[in-house]
């Protein structure tokens, strides 16, 4: 079976954690300011936390911003579900608003026209790891006087028209490092954080808050234990210095699927970089012509051996925000037929061009049967 993702891990990987492993520093060790600097200097930015998940990262995120109970934050529909989660462990409620058929990233203009007297904050996400037009968000954000926090957790390796580097832009920003990611470090996410105070605050939330320069006996704030440990932290370095590697090979698999399925008759394709966004690789996920059944297709490629997932449920639609929000069916059309329609396809840097070739027949002959 060809799996849908695979971590590409190396021997270096295995150099590093081990060494750490063998000198026992396990957790708050050198690891953890080695990997922060590392992947700082990655970003060519300053304050980097490193944290146990991205959806850590996207909670400490949104409390080092401001976000207070009874708030109102605009944010999408469609991303993974903890990116409006994490509003609702501060209390705060996620406003969405419907999603740009290409890009599949909110736009600022919808988001302004979700902007309310009741909303503190902007939850942009780089889905897929398009980038989201974050000048427009940010001209939003200073208009209006809101907060704002982007969900980078599969943008890594992107970048924006102006050059800038997502989740580098000086707005606190959030990447995440479970395995299917560009970079893994196993579990883990990363923190940017726009001033050396923020990090230091997001420091401390993640340690139980505990200061830095505290003893173990003291805490002066609330916190929680987001900590990334060292092995992780290994994991991480040796990782970053083969990321370049890594996202190449993720382009080369694209650049394949995208020659080999041009011309599949009502296949929705992911968009091409536009205006100098680039996208940084995270998934191949494709649009299912109108009327192919998806739940079928997913178990036809899987007796071909080739493993596919509905890629992603719309958020307000999943059972926890319709009882808990009263979302129903038609509130954000071009989200709920993307939704209902992608289907991700195995991608990872090693995919051979063979592998490639078999999931390409593989959905060929589950869209088009009559060929
Ligand atoms: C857009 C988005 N936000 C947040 C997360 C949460 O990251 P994690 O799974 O590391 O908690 C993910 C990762 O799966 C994601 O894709």
């Amino acid at each position: 079976m060809i799996p849908l993702a695979r971590p590409s891990l190396g021997a270096r990987e295995e150099q590093l954690v081990v060494e750490t492993l063998r000198s026992g520093r396990l957790a708050l060790g050198p690891r953890l300011g080695e990997f922060e600097s590392a992947f700082a200097s990655r970003l060519s930015t300053d304050h980097v936390s490193a944290v146990s998940s991205g959806t850590a990262g996207l909670h400490l995120a949104i409390r080092a911003a401001g976000v207070e109970a009874g708030d109102d934050v605009v944010t999408t529909p469609f991303s993974f579900v903890a990116s409006a989660n994490c509003l609702l462990y501060e209390g705060a409620r996620p406003v969405f608003c419907d999603i740009d058929p290409r890009t599949l990233n909110i736009s600022a203009e919808a988001a302004a026209a979700a902007v309310t007297d009741r909303t503190t904050g902007l939850l942009p996400v780089h889905i897929f790891g398009y980038p989201a037009d974050m000048p427009g968000f940010e001209g939003l954000a200073a208009d209006r006087a809101l907060w704002l926090v982007e969900d980078a957790c599969e943008a890594l390796g992107a970048t924006h028209a102006d050059g800038s580097t997502v989740g580098a832009r000086g707005n606190l920003s959030v990447f995440g490092f479970y395995p299917n990611k560009q970079l893994t470090t196993g579990e883990g996410g990363a923190v940017v954080s726009p001033s050396a105070q923020a990090k230091e605050r997001i420091d401390s939330e993640r340690n139980q808050g505990r200061a830095p320069d505290m003893g173990w006996l003291d805490h002066d704030r609330l916190g929680f234990n987001y900590r990334l440990d060292d092995l992780s932290c290994a994991l991480g370095l040796a990782q970053l210095e083969r990321l370049d590697e890594m996202l190449a090979g993720r382009a080369r698999v694209a650049g394949l699927y995208g020659e080999a399925l041009a011309d599949v008759e009502g296949l929705g394709l992911p968009c091409p970089d536009d205006g100098g966004d680039r996208r940084g690789w995270f998934v191949y996920v494709v649009q299912l012509p109108p009327g192919v059944d998806r739940d079928e297709a997913v178990l036809a490629m899987r007796e071909r051996g080739v493993d596919t997932k509905p890629y992603l449920p719309a958020i307000h639609l999943l059972s926890f925000y319709r009882e808990r929000f009263g979302h129903r069916e038609g509130e954000f059309p071009v989200c709920e037929d993307v939704a209902a329609r992608s289907l991700a396809l195995p991608f990872f840097p090693e995919l051979t061009n063979a592998q490639v070739e078999q999931v390409v027949e593989a959905l060929r002959a589950v869209i088009e049967p009559a060929a």
